[in-house]
């Protein structure tokens, strides 16, 4: 078990990694990657090597380069971690000693599943995500001490049981937390490994500066589109039977608008019970169409390699969508908890972060305000299921 110093360590080094648009230029990684990557890349330089873990260094106009490596040529390796300085990267290595951190390093990002992700994908109905955001959004709000706020959870409990009811290898259950009313909703499709899958977005919503208790917050975008988003990717695979070999967790946290709560009480729970996740999505404000781009992958709080991924997975199978990359600036929202506990997550994002949606934490946060249709998120759902599936084989 990792004593305090540790994790705090191995938070400073997740809390430093990509907080500004500077460059990263050592990289942890192993052999099968240096060995692919010294035939092409003329900057790759090996600083230290340990145990099959290999830090060097390459340069910053190459590095696009090592990645395509990562996907294209090399099938047993994932890619790998970067970092700003010599110093970040050995305590990286340090720490990965003494938990599964590098087990990211080896997650296997090859893209394979060419047959059964785009069945899955073409299962994904707008209209699904549409009445499930309606359905949210018509709570008075889903504030984590209104009463509301926990009323919403129940129904979400209640309606990922009736999707998933037919399965007897799913679960949905809640996650408690001390300190507030609003639960955690958490389904989960128990696969043949302990590998865990991680899909998740916040369910509460916030408005008003007084009395937010009663405050209306429809959080249409933020986050009820999130969470029907991941709803749409949770019923598309266990209504058309996919067993997955990975354990595969959908999570509506609760208490995000007050600072990440419920997932950062969860990830700390999952870090300390030793649950290997080895990938974390997460889903929050997927409808508002803003930007020239479809899809913007946020690049602080997050890892490089598993957004490489997401970038090849839209390629691959959304090839008529655009994709960018952008900065939030800060922890914003749950996937900073899941990096800060060393596991990987990823946020794509509606928008860059300039052409976001200015309705949020306001009572205008309505779906009828992003043109009352769910087609942008719908395109979040089927990168969703692409995610889940090629992760998952
Ligand atoms: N969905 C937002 C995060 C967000 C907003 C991302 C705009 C990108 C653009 C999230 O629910 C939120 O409001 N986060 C808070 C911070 C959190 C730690 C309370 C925020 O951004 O102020
Ligand atoms: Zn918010």
């Amino acid at each position: 078990m990792l004593n305090s110093k540790q994790l705090s360590l191995i938070a400073a080094t997740f809390l430093g990694l990509n907080v500004t648009a500077s460059t990263h230029p050592f990289i942890v990684t192993d052999h099968a990657m240096i060995q692919e990557g010294q035939k092409s890349l003329s900057s790759l330089e090996i600083i230290k090597q340990e145990q099959g873990i290999i830090i060097a260094k390459v340069a910053e106009d190459e590095k696009s380069n090592l990645s395509h490596i990562a996907h294209e040529d090399h099938h047993r390796c994932g890619g790998y971690f970067a970092f700003e300085t010599l110093a970040q990267a050995e305590s990286f290595v340090i720490d990965s000693k003494n938990n599964d951190t590098t087990k990211a390093v080896l997650a296997d990002y090859t893209i394979n599943q060419e047959d059964t992700v785009t069945e899955y994908i073409a299962k994904a109905q707008e209209l699904n995500i549409r009445s499930t955001m309606l359905k949210l959004s018509s709570f008075n709000n889903r504030y984590y001490k209104s009463e509301t706020g926990t009323e919403s959870q129940e129904w979400l409990k209640a309606y990922w049981t009736d999707l998933t009811k037919h399965r007897s290898d799913i679960t949905v259950e809640f996650f408690n937390h001390s300190g507030w009313s609003q639960p955690s909703v958490i389904a989960t499709i128990k696969g043949e490994s302990s590998d865990v899958i991680v899909v998740g977005g916040h369910a509460d919503s916030i408005a008003g500066w007084w009395s937010r208790e009663k405050a209306r917050a429809p959080g249409a975008d933020d986050n009820a589109s999130g969470i029907a988003t991941i709803t749409e990717t949770l019923k598309v695979l266990a209504e058309s039977g996919y067993t997955p070999k990975k354990t595969i967790k959908f999570m509506a946290y609760a208490a995000e608008e007050v600072g990440l709560l419920g997932s950062k009480d969860i990830a700390r729970t999952f870090k300390q019970d030793g649950v290997n996740v080895v990938g974390v999505l997460q889903s929050d404000m997927t409808n508002h169409n803003g930007s020239n781009t479809d899809i913007t992958l946020i690049t602080d709080f997050t890892n490089e390699a598993q957004n490489n991924f997401l970038g090849n997975l839209i390629d691959k199978y959304l090839p008529e969508l655009t994709w960018g990359r952008d900065t939030c600036g800060y922890a914003c929202s749950d996937h900073a908890s899941w990096t800060s506990q060393g596991f990987p997550a990823s946020i794509p994002f509606e928008a860059k972060k300039n052409d976001m949606n200015h309705n949020i934490h306001t009572a205008n946060d309505t779906l009828e305000r992003m043109g009352g249709e769910a087609n942008h998120a719908l395109k979040f759902a089927k990168l969703a299921l692409s995610f889940v599936i090629e992760l998952d084989r």
